[in-house]
Formats: structure tokens, sequence, C-alpha cells
């Protein structure tokens, strides 16, 4: 048995060299025809080599004096091909790093402009707020500066300012005006007064009505509002929306994130929709974070920040690496809770793979030419709290006040602390195709004025606080923007 397996295997290896020689014969040759002799030696090794008349191009190209093709010839053509060829790898990869780039921008990145947050720039904020918001009103209406309405008593007239106070006197509602130059009372009734009522405080609003004594008796009520947009945006791509993963918590939900991945990876027989996702937009609340509330390290499954962050880049690793992802922080992220909120920062930004862009909270980016408004979404807290007829259950609706205000987080200092600035980067000044928000962790999709809102849900079960507070997150729910279409995937089963 043994001997004759020997004999075996020595004779395919004689074959073997055969079929070499013949190669090196053939190689031989073709160097002939380019005028250039080849030792055997030579000839053996370009035979060895993957594209042997790639191989032979080369040799000739680096040896145009050489009589005989040597050893040494064939090596350092060889060294010169695959240096070439690292080349061309890395010129691909940084080709396709670039066009990633370029398909998302960031338009505006409120949360990485500079804060300080000083006596004066809170008065600076307000006035910023003020004169862009009236700029909006300036296009609709010509207010009068509200020191100079002494003059036109009887008159009808139009006074743009910010809600000092909203006092309901059952029959009446008056709202206190103020601007740069003064302050008025607004006697606002019947179904002026309705909407009196929805004011929050601190937002910009107009008002149309007539001048009686130290007042206005009020018409109308005007927001700043977005233009009607009958243009329906419509893209070639997906783009998924989710938000609230918070990784680190005991309540978050693996098994159906794992299902979220393989689907988005197109591993499962519902690929159609999937395969077009060129971007996900993850709207904050990445981890759970470490002291949030009172006795969350009993929720926790990972005590510490620095090891949720490591857990939720695992995680977006899973994630098809031709799939840009763009990550906003929020409440129970590690960063500055004053909105707005910077990015990332570095030492935890780095722990995720080279397709995650970080940006701030809020954040204006453009996926070609779609543009997207990303905002947590804390402010919608104030919105339920103070409007009746806005829930949880239905967080678009909530949206839809953000939008008719122009302003992301419209009351100052109640539950959405504000970092002031300068400049108010919270107003809404150029209407997006798209506000994506997450936070109260339910699922609510719609329309305003030509504009896509999505609250994307959460990846975190019920919490503690949640059940005391009878919330009921609608979990697992992903947003995919596709053609001109919502879908809405629910990974939560039922
Ligand atoms: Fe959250």
């Amino acid at each position: 048995m043994n001997w004759r397996a020997l004999d075996f295997s020595d004779m395919e290896e004689r074959l073997r060299e055969v079929v070499k020689c013949i190669d090196a014969v053939t190689i031989a040759k073709k160097f002939l025809v380019r005028g250039y002799n080849v030792s055997p030696e030579a000839a053996k090794l370009v035979a060895s080599f993957s594209d042997p008349e790639l191989l032979i191009t080369e040799v000739c190209k680096i040896s145009k004096n050489s009589f005989m093709i040597c050893e040494e010839d064939v090596l350092s053509a060889i060294k010169s091909l695959e240096s070439r060829m690292v080349q061309k790898v890395q010129g691909e990869l940084r080709r396709k790093e670039v066009q990633a780039q370029e398909r998302v921008r960031v338009l505006k990145d409120a949360g990485n402009l500079a804060v300080e947050g000083n006596v004066e720039d809170f008065v600076a904020y307000f006035n910023s707020r003020l004169e862009k918001l009236s700029k909006i009103f300036r296009t609709r209406i010509q207010p009068t500066p509200i020191r100079n309405l002494g003059r036109l008593r009887g008159e009808v007239v139009s006074v743009v300012g910010i809600v000092n106070n909203v006092s309901d006197r059952k029959e009446s509602v008056i709202v206190e005006l103020e601007d740069q130059t003064g302050v008025i009372n607004c006697i606002a009734s019947g179904k002026v007064a309705e909407i009196a009522r929805e004011l929050l405080g601190d937002e910009v609003i107009a008002v149309t009505g007539t001048l009686r004594g130290n007042s206005i008796i009020a018409d109308r009520i005007l927001f700043p509002d977005c233009p009607v947009n009958g243009n329906r945006k419509s893209v070639d791509f997906g783009v998924a929306f989710i938000s609230d993963t918070h990784f680190g918590s005991k309540g978050f939900l693996e098994e159906k994130w794992r299902s979220f991945v393989k689907w988005l990876n197109c591993e499962t027989s519902m690929s159609d929709l999937a395969e077009k996702v060129r971007y996900l937009i993850v709207a904050g609340d990445i981890v759970d974070g470490v002291g949030v509330y009172p006795d969350q390290e009993k929720e926790l499954a990972i005590v510490d920040i620095y090891g949720q962050y490591e857990s939720a880049a695992k995680h977006f690793e899973g994630i098809r690496e031709d799939i840009e992802i763009i990550i906003s922080p929020g409440n129970h992220d590690a960063v500055r809770q004053a909105e707005p909120q910077p990015s990332l920062p570095k030492e935890i930004s780095k722990l995720f793979p080279k397709n995650v862009k970080n940006v701030g909270n809020p954040a204006l980016i453009e996926l070609e030419g779609l543009k997207v408004l990303i905002y947590h979404g804390r402010s919608l807290d104030d919105l339920v709290t103070r409007i009746p007829r806005l829930s949880y259950e239905s967080p678009h609706k909530a949206m839809e006040e953000l939008l008719k205000r122009r302003h992301l987080s419209p009351l100052y200092g109640s539950r959405s602390p504000i970092a002031p600035s300068k400049e108010d980067l919270l107003v809404i000044d150029e209407v997006p195709d798209v506000l994506h928000s997450g936070h109260v962790h339910t699922y609510g999709t719609g329309m305003y004025r030509g504009t896509i809102l999505i609250n994307s849900s959460t990846w975190q079960a019920q919490t503690e606080f949640q059940k005391k507070m009878n919330l009921n997150p609608m979990p697992c729910n992903v947003a995919v923007f596709m053609g001109e279409k919502i879908y809405r995937i629910n990974f939560n089963g039922g």
C-alpha cells in the first residue's frame, strides 16, 4: 500500500515539473518575440507568477537594454508591480472615502459651534431669536415696533415679539409680548384665545389687531411657520432612521437589534428595500449613560460609560460597510446636556467604525440633495406637557409644532436646558425635507407643509422610570424613506 502511494506521489511531482518546463519554454518564446533572451531560472519564475503576460511586459519595460533577462530582473519587475498594486488599492479606498464624504454634507452643525453662556450671551441669545424669526415675518406683514404704537390708537396694527407671559382669564387670554423696544398686552378671545392657550412662552409670534388703550385686541396670532411646499421630495436610495438605542441598558433589546442588522445587511428574504439603504441616521441616546436619573445603575448592564460606547461601536460594526451611519447625541450621551449639544468627543468617536460620521444635536445634513434636520427631541416633553391635544402616542404631531414655531426648543429653561450663545442656533432657519427626532421612545411619521416628520422609536424596553410615569414605548420600529414613501419596519414582532 505504502510503496504504491509513494510511487504515485512521485509521478505527480514529475508531471508538475514537466508542465512547469513547458510553461518556461512558452515564456522563453514570448521573451524572444520581444527581442530578449531569458535564463531558465528567470523563465520559471515568470511562469510561477499569477499573471505571466503582465509580468513579461513589466520585465521588458524595466530591462530595456538587457541582452539576457535574469532572475534579478524578474524580481525587480515583481516588486514594481506589487507597489503599483498597493497604490491602486490605496487610491481606490481613498476615492471611496472621498465619495462617501461628499455624499454626506453637513450644512449646519449647531452643536459644534462655540457657546460661552454668560449674561451678555443670554441677552444676545434672545435678540438673535427675535431678529431671526422677525425676518421670516417681515416677508408677510409689516410689524410696528412696540415703542411706536402710542401714536396709532384705534388703528389695526401688527407687532412681532417674544411671548413673555400667557394668562388665562377663562373668557380671554392675555399674552404679554416683548420686542427690543417695549412690552404690550394682547387680549385674545374666541378662536384666537384657543391659539393663545397653546403658546408655550418664549416663542416668537406676530399679533394683528386693534389698538385699544394700552393693549391690542387680537384678531390673529401668527406663527413664523413654513411655506407650503407642494413638491414632494423623491430619492432613488433608502435612508433608515433610528434613535434611542440605549446600549448599556439592561433593557437593550439585543435579539431585535440583531434582526434589524440582519435585515439591513440583506441576510433575510425581505431584502428588496434593505439593499437600497445607503444611510442610517441615529438621532441620539446612543447609550443609556450613567447617573441620568435616580437609581439608574440598577437598570444598567454596563455601568461604565466608556464600556457602553464600546458595546455601541461593536454593534454598529456589524452593519454593512457601504452604509454611511450618521450619529447625533441625545440627553443620555456623554456630552453637554444643554442644547445645542456637541458631537461625541474624539476618545469615544474613535471607537466607531470608519463609516460612522458624528454630528452635534441639532445638525442639518444633506444626503445627495435630501436635507435632513436631526434633533434629538427633548423639547417634545415641553410640548406634550403644555398642549393637551398632543400626546406621546403621536410624537410627529408635537414635531409639527416645532416647525410651526420655526424653533427646535421654544420654551427656555423648562425641561430642555439651553446653552445661550450669541446666535440662537436652535432656530429652524432653513426648512428641511425631513425632520428626524427621537427621545420619546414612540414611533410616528407624518408630513407638515412638505416636510417629512419622523420620530423613530427606541431599542430599549420599558424602564422602571417609564412604568412609574405611565410611558409606553414602541420599541424596534425603523422608518425607511425611499422614493416618496416612508416604510415602517417593525422588528418587535406583531
Ligand atoms: Fe432615549
